[in-house]
């Protein structure tokens, strides 16, 4: 959308056609963010056409709304997904559940690996239950980011490969470990959306030939870190959810497959109890 040289705003109503003509889904809600959240017409023209050429609307605005909270995501940064809310959800019964059986003083410790922007374990602190959140991620620019946003609820960030970015204090003390390591296959990374596709990195998506390969990774360290009580949680699809239980089983924890309708999403939890 070029800008005129008078440079008068366009209103919702010249919006909404533009962005739906550019495929985007959900062009009214878009509209409505674009129109709040720009300073001025010259920032608005310029917001719409990176949105046209398909950049995610979250990295243009720089914040996504994830479980009823605003998460800052810089430019690079993978857009935590709707479905990911079950992730959260899971995750934070099931603390309730474990530092109430233990009878700890309403706190646990949380592990959220390849945190992206740090969403999911921000939105399990919101829950409560949380003592202490370790997050980490292998990429800098996510790093970063997941730091602004834990900044808010006094977690630590960490950098580097899986369990490698952790403190070695936190072997077996580890109450829950959240996971929404990438999972695609390689071969499926070119029929995604354009937004993901063209603009989200690789290292966000791309879980190798089978989309397992970090689940394998996290899942055989995941007995090291874990306390006697505690449960790991990852997100895969419903496609390979088998195969993600079948790890956990092979690497002796105790396997559940939770998929919900409503938000598309599949987590299996893991529990080296049986269940
Ligand atoms: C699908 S994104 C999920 C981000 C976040 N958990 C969320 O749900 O919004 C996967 C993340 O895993 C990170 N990642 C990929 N390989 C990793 C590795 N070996 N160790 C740690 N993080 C990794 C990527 O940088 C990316 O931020």
């Amino acid at each position: 959308m070029p800008a005129p040289e008078s440079l008068a705003s366009p209103g919702f109503a010249d919006l909404v056609p533009l962005l739906r003509a550019a495929g985007c889904v959900f062009a009214e809600d878009e509209a409505q963010v674009l129109l709040s959240e720009a300073c001025g017409a010259a920032e608005l023209y310029e917001w719409v056409e990176r949105r046209i050429s398909g950049e995610p609307l979250e990295w243009i605005v720089g914040w996504a709304e994830f479980c009823g909270l605003r998460i800052a995501v810089d430019q690079g940064v993978f857009v935590p997904r709707r479905r990911t809310e079950l992730l959260v959800s899971q995750a934070a019964s099931l603390l309730r559940e474990v530092v109430g059986a233990a009878d700890l003083p309403a706190s646990g410790t949380l592990v959220d690996l390849c945190c992206g922007s740090g969403a999911v374990g921000v939105a399990v602190v919101s829950h409560g239950s949380v003592g202490e959140l370790h997050s980490a991620d292998i990429d800098p620019i996510a790093v970063e980011c997941a730091r602004r946003n834990l900044a808010a609820v006094g977690g630590h960030v960490h950098q580097g490969d899986l369990y490698a970015a952790l403190p070695a204090r936190l072997k077996k003390q580890v109450q829950l470990i959240v996971v929404n390591a990438p999972y695609v296959p390689t071969a499926v990374l070119p029929t995604m959306p354009p937004e993901a596709r063209i603009h989200e990195p690789p290292r966000c998506l791309d879980g190798g030939a089978d989309g397992l390969n970090l689940h394998r990774r996290v899942i055989r360290e995941a007995p090291e870190w874990l306390d006697a009580n505690g449960y790991l949680v990852i997100e895969t699809s419903e496609r390979q959810a088998a195969g993600t239980a079948a790890l956990m089983a092979a690497a002796g924890l105790a396997a559940r497959i939770v998929h919900s309708e409503e938000l598309d999403g599949t987590v299996v939890v893991g529990s080296p109890q049986c269940w």
